[in-house]
């Protein structure tokens, strides 16, 4: 399901006119499209077919509140990393049982409130973590339901483009020594030893590397068997890529199926963390032209979006397609610099874009749904977007362009 196309020469969300909704609520503007949130988590949820499992979506993707309730209707988990992420899930009626918590960093007090809710499991990503956790559980006479992240090495010269797997970063647990770890959990009073979970990286292309993963994984909950350790779930994290220009990611239904083939276990069951690849292609950012600044060297045409709405490119250099809301018919193409307001270099959306351009055109920056708005700020004091959810022909505000006083309110000056 594409959401968003051209009808009348005017990109559409769903029935609704882009142009009416950055005329009604202004620009920068980020709009998502329910329909698409919703078929994308279905066909995750569906590809499972009769192999017990749990869609947990991950929440720091895109984490307002309504695009939480439309996923927690259909049944969703959630993949959370704060507590922050928690109190969102809970507020959105979300359930806490379908909750898992990831992150390196866990401290006592969002171990404390998850307790306190009782979600599905912590994943616990290292030696340190897993005492602390006993530690706060036996204070609160609760079992602390875990599995451990392990890092399973993926070989980064096959798939170089994975970076969160590998042995040299801060995540999970060298998987050769996740035994231990285990052995340990095992001998601990107030924790409950769960699953096996692992998260190799984001925006993978290609299903070879989650299946090396889950073999690992595999190998360790046999080994862990003969340890006498009892595996009832596997949690393979998020990390399926989708299409921003011309990658060609394969179909959640073809990378779940080659997932059941490699783990051709009808009974046990399995989690998985999507984000981008639900959320992504669900939601654009509108922008408008402010002006057009062509030079000898270079055309810039300077946009009212700014890194502070949307970081990606100046952060990853990624490429995120930009087009026209209504694109010209008068006129020439020309390569222009799409950049923003703010006082940084670093600050374009786009470079060596061909479009055509006059100022005041809306423009339309694709695949921005996921890591878009959760990751904006108020840099340069700018106020963050507004976000619109479309739901056929209807259009919502789920969170209203802040003002200056959300900005400033708490604030204090020196007595
Ligand atoms: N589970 C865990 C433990 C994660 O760390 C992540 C993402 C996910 C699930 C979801 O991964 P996904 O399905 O979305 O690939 N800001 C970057 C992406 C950072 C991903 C961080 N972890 C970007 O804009 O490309």
């Amino acid at each position: 399901f594409d959401a968003f196309q051209y009808r009348n020469n005017t990109l559409h969300a769903e029935n609704v006119a882009l142009t009416e909704l950055a005329n009604s609520y202004g620009t920068p503007l980020y709009v998502y499209s329910r329909k698409a949130l919703e078929s994308r988590w279905t066909a995750f949820d569906q590809a499972f077919g009769t192999q017990p499992h749990l869609v947990c979506y991950a929440v720091k993707t895109n984490s307002n509140l309504a695009v939480l309730n439309v996923l927690a209707k259909l049944g969703s988990g959630f993949d959370i990393v704060s507590q922050g992420e928690l109190e969102r899930v809970l507020k959105a009626g979300g359930d806490a049982k379908k909750v898992v918590f990831s992150g390196v960093a866990k401290k006592p007090s969002e171990i404390r409130r998850a307790l306190e809710v009782g979600i599905r499991c912590f994943n616990i990503e290292s030696h340190a973590e897993l005492d602390r956790l006993q530690e706060v559980a036996e204070s609160m006479d609760k079992v602390a339901p875990i599995s451990v992240r392990v890092n399973p090495d993926v070989d980064a010269k096959t798939h170089p483009y994975i970076s969160t797997g590998l042995k040299d970063n801060k995540f999970g647990v060298d998987i050769n020594t996740a035994p231990a770890l285990y052995a340990k959990a095992q001998s601990l009073s107030h924790i409950s030893i769960q699953g096996i979970d692992c998260h190799i990286g984001s925006q993978l292309t290609e299903i070879a590397p989650f299946v090396d993963a889950l073999e690992r994984v595999l190998k360790l909950k046999s080994d862990l068997a003969a340890q006498g350790i009892e595996i009832h779930h596997l949690d393979l994290g998020g990390g399926l890529g989708i299409q921003y220009t011309d990658e060609q990611p394969p179909e959640i239904a073809t990378y779940i199926q080659a997932l059941l083939t490699k783990l051709n276990d009808p009974s046990i069951e399995v989690i998985i963390e999507p984000g981008r690849a639900i959320a992504g292609n669900a939601g654009v950012l509108l922008t408008e032209v402010e002006y057009l600044k062509p030079t000898d060297h270079k055309n810039f045409a300077i946009i009212d979006a700014a890194m502070n709405d949307l970081i990606r490119p100046a952060l990853y250099q990624s490429h995120q397609h930009i087009q026209a809301v209504t694109p010209r018919t008068d006129g020439e193409d020309t390569s222009w610099d799409l950049v923003g307001p703010v006082c940084e270099t670093g600050d374009f959306l786009g470079k060596n874009r061909t479009l055509n351009l006059k100022a005041g055109d809306f423009l339309a920056v694709m695949s921005s749904g996921a890591y878009g708005f959760t990751m904006s700020s108020n840099y340069n004091t700018r106020p963050r977007a507004a976000e619109i959810m479309v739901d056929g022909d209807q259009a919502f505000v789920i969170r209203p362009r802040e003002t200056y006083e959300d900005l400033m309110g708490t604030e204090t000056l020196l007595p």
